[in-house]
């Protein structure tokens, strides 16, 4: 079997993280190869963009230098990480991905979700994902959890107001409307069980779908 690249997203405080470790581990003691991968991230250099990107003395940041710099990071991970893992066949989970700047980068920062994809396209050579799962709470209860959970300080996309959470919240909306073949709505206000169960099914099916 091909690689299937599945990536995750959803507004923050969604919960898609511990959704991805339960389908990980559920995938492995299946006998599939997996990788876990995330965005921003996920390779050397483009970890060290992350700490630019996320860091909280770069508030004020231009919308898009930020669009730019979350692009360069994912051409960064996908040709050190992604490509070479599906070009061994591995199934890659991939926390956030393309879709994360069509909302964040091109809805709540204004900068146009068309010029933030044909961005993306450049910079990743097309490469979209098989399926995406996304993962949706109210921006109210999203913040909440992450305010209840913190561990340690906000990031520079957290600290935003309530009103850019929301726009980030339409935003995926209006992604999944382009991409309905793709991405899968999950209700993430559901108990933290049902979420993983729906997520787990509609990835197995999937994945079933593809040997068929
Ligand atoms: P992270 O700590 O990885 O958050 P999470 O656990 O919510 O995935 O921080 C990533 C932040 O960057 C998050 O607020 C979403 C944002 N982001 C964008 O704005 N654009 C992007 O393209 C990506 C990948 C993330």
């Amino acid at each position: 079997m091909k690689g299937l690249f599945i990536t995750f997203e959803g507004n923050d405080g969604s919960g898609k993280s511990s959704v991805i470790e339960t389908i990980k581990k559920e995938l492995i003691d299946r006998g599939y190869d997996v990788i876990y991968s995330r965005e921003p991230g996920g390779s050397r250099i483009a970890e060290k963009i992350r700490d630019v990107i996320l860091d909280v003395n770069n508030v004020g940041m231009d919308p898009k230098t930020e669009s730019l710099l979350y692009a360069a990071s994912r051409r960064e991970h996908i040709v050190k990480t992604i490509l070479p893992a599906l070009n061994e066949g591995k199934i890659v989970l991939c926390d956030r991905y393309l879709d994360s700047s069509l909302a964040y980068q091109g809805f709540a920062r204004g900068i146009g979700m068309d010029k933030v994809y044909d961005m993306n396209l450049y910079a990743t050579e097309s490469l979209l994902p098989d399926l995406t799962l996304l993962i949706c709470v109210s921006p109210e209860i999203g913040m909440n959890r992450i305010k209840q959970n913190q561990r340690g300080s906000l990031d520079r996309l957290e600290i935003e107001k309530m009103d850019f959470h929301k726009k980030v919240y339409n935003g995926y909306l209006e992604v999944q409307k382009k991409f309905p073949n793709r991405i899968v709505i999950v209700n993430g206000e559901a108990s933290k069980e049902q979420v993983k169960k729906e997520a787990l099914d509609i990835v197995i099916n999937f994945i079933y779908k593809q040997v068929q």
